[in-house]
C-alpha cells in the first residue's frame, strides 16, 4: 500500500514514468521505449504527432470551449467525418466523453425504445465501469461492480456459438452488444459467422444490436472499424479510445431510425463535442486516411502474424493491431522482459496472452525491434 501519495491506490504502476513522448515513443529518463500499447489503445498516432499539436493550437486560440447550448460548426464537421468513417446506416452522431459512457447511452436508449429488460452481452466481453455498461461487462459483478442490482437482466451469450445466440435472443431482449474484436479478453476477433447470427436474430425479434467499437475501431483492426469484416450493419456503434487521438472524447452513433424517436433533451452532457474534440476527431479521421494508415495496420500486422511462433509466444489471435500473443509463461513475465528491452505491451485478462496495441503509425523497424526481442527472450 502506498500512503505517500494522495492519489487512490487502485492501479499497478508499470515500473518506469514517462516525462514526454515522440512518434511511438514513449521517454522515460535516458530510455526510449517503443510504446506497443499506446496508452490502452488511445495513442492511435502516437505522441506529438504535428497535425493533432496544430490543430489543437489553432483551435485552443480561437475557441478554448462551448457545450451543447450552442450549435458548432466544428462539431457539425466532426459528426459528418464520423459517419462518413462509419459502417453505411451510422448517420446520426452523439458526442460524450468516454467509452463507458457512450455504452450507457446507447443500453438506456435500447431499453427505452423497445420497452424490453433485458440485454444480452458476449462473455469475455468489456464494456465500461458505469452501471450499465459494468452490468454487461463479464464477471465484473464478481469482481468489482458493487452496485446491488444491475439496471435491466442480462444474459450472456457464449463465444462464437451461433446456435446459442439463436436461443437466447428473444423478444424480451432490448439489445444484444458486442465487441467485433475483445479487447481486454486478449483480441479475440469474434467469428463473423457468429455475429451474423446474432444479428439475423436481432432483426427477427425487434432487438437492436449495439456494436462497441470502442477500442476496436478508428482504424486499429485494418479496417475504419472491425463490425465492416462481418458484413453486419449495427443499429448503434460506440467509439472512444484513439478517436481524438488521446484527448478525452467518444461517441455514440446510430441509424436515421433510432435518431428519429428522440426529442430534445434525451440525451446530454456538459463537455461532450466540445470544439477541443471536434476539431482533432477531423484531424485523426483526416490523417488516417491522407497516410494510409489503415494499409500500414494490415501490412505490418501480416509481418507480425507471418513471424509468428516466436521466442515465448505459441500463438497469435485478434486482428491488425489488435493483437494477443499467447505465450508459453505468464504475459507479465514477457512483458517485464520486454521492458528491460525497451519494448511496452499490454496484458489482457487472459495471464497467458501479452496484448498488442500500437499506434497506428508504427514503422517496419518497430515491428523487427519487437521480433528481435521475442527472440532473444526465447533464448534466454
Ligand atoms: C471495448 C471497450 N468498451 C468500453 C470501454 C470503456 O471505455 P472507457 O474506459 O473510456 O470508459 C473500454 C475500455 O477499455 C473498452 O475496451
Amino acid at each position: 500500500m502506498n500512503t505517500t501519495s494522495h492519489l487512490l491506490d487502485v492501479y499497478s504502476y508499470l515500473p518506469f514514468k514517462p516525462e514526454a513522448g515522440e512518434g511511438v515513443y514513449l521517454m522515460a529518463g535516458d530510455r526510449r521505449i517503443i510504446d506497443f500499447y499506446g496508452g490502452h489503445a488511445v495513442a492511435g498516432l502516437g505522441y506529438g504527432h504535428p497535425d493533432i499539436v496544430r490543430a489543437l493550437d489553432a483551435q485552443a486560440r480561437k475557441l478554448f470551449f462551448q457545450s451543447n447550448a450552442v450549435a458548432l460548426d466544428i462539431r457539425e464537421e466532426a459528426a459528418r467525418r464520423l459517419a462518413g468513417f462509419a459502417p453505411a446506416g451510422l448517420e446520426r452522431v452523439f458526442f460524450v466523453n468516454s467509452g463507458a459512457e457512450a455504452n450507457e447511452n446507447a443500453l438506456r436508449l435500447a431499453c427505452r425504445i423497445t420497452g424490453r429488460s433485458r440485454i444480452l452481452a458476449i462473455e469475455h466481453g468489456f464494456h465500461g465501469r458505469t452501471a450499465a455498461a459494468g452490468a454487461v461487462t463479464w464477471s465484473s459483478r464478481d469482481k468489482w461492480y458493487g452496485f446491488p442490482r444491475t439496471p435491466f437482466d442480462i444474459g450472456f451469450i457464449p463465444r462464437d456459438d451461433a446456435a446459442a445466440a439463436e436461443r437466447l435472443v428473444d423478444d424480451g431482449v432490448a439489445a444484444v452488444i458486442v465487441e467485433p474484436v475483445q479487447g481486454l479478453a486478449g483480441a479475440h476477433a469474434l467469428d463473423a459467422g457468429f455475429l451474423r447470427a446474432i444479428a439475423a436474430a436481432c432483426r427477427r425479434h425487434g432487438a437492436l444490436f449495439i456494436a462497441d467499437e470502442i477500442q476496436s475501431g478508428m482504424g486499429r483492426c485494418g479496417t475504419a472499424f472491425a463490425i465492416e469484416e462481418s458484413g453486419v450493419n449495427p443499429d448503434m456503434l460506440s467509439v472512444a479510445k484513439s478517436m481524438a487521438a488521446g484527448f478525452p472524447c467518444s461517441a455514440l452513433l446510430m441509424t436515421q431510425a433510432l435518431a428519429d424517436k428522440l426529442q430534445h433533451g434525451d440525451f446530454g452532457t456538459t463537455f461532450g463535442g466540445g470544439p477541443l474534440a471536434s476539431v482533432l476527431v477531423s484531424t485523426v479521421i483526416e490523417v488516417i486516411e491522407r497516410d494510409r494508415l489503415m494499409d500500414n495496420v494490415r501490412e505490418l500486422s501480416a509481418e507480425i502474424a507471418a513471424a509468428m511462433p516466436l521466442g515465448p509466444v505459441r500463438a497469435i489471435e485478434g486482428r491488425g493491431f489488435l493483437l494477443g500473443l499467447r505465450c508459453d509463461r505468464p504475459a507479465r513475465q514477457v512483458l517485464g522482459a520486454l521492458l528491460e528491452r525497451n519494448i511496452l505491451v499490454g496484458t489482457s485478462a487472459d495471464p497467458q496472452v501479452v496484448r498488442l496495441l500500437p499506434p497506428l503509425i508504427l514503422q517496419r523497424e518497430h515491428v523487427h525491434a519487437l521480433l528481435n526481442a521475442l527472440a532473444d527472450i526465447g533464448r534466454g
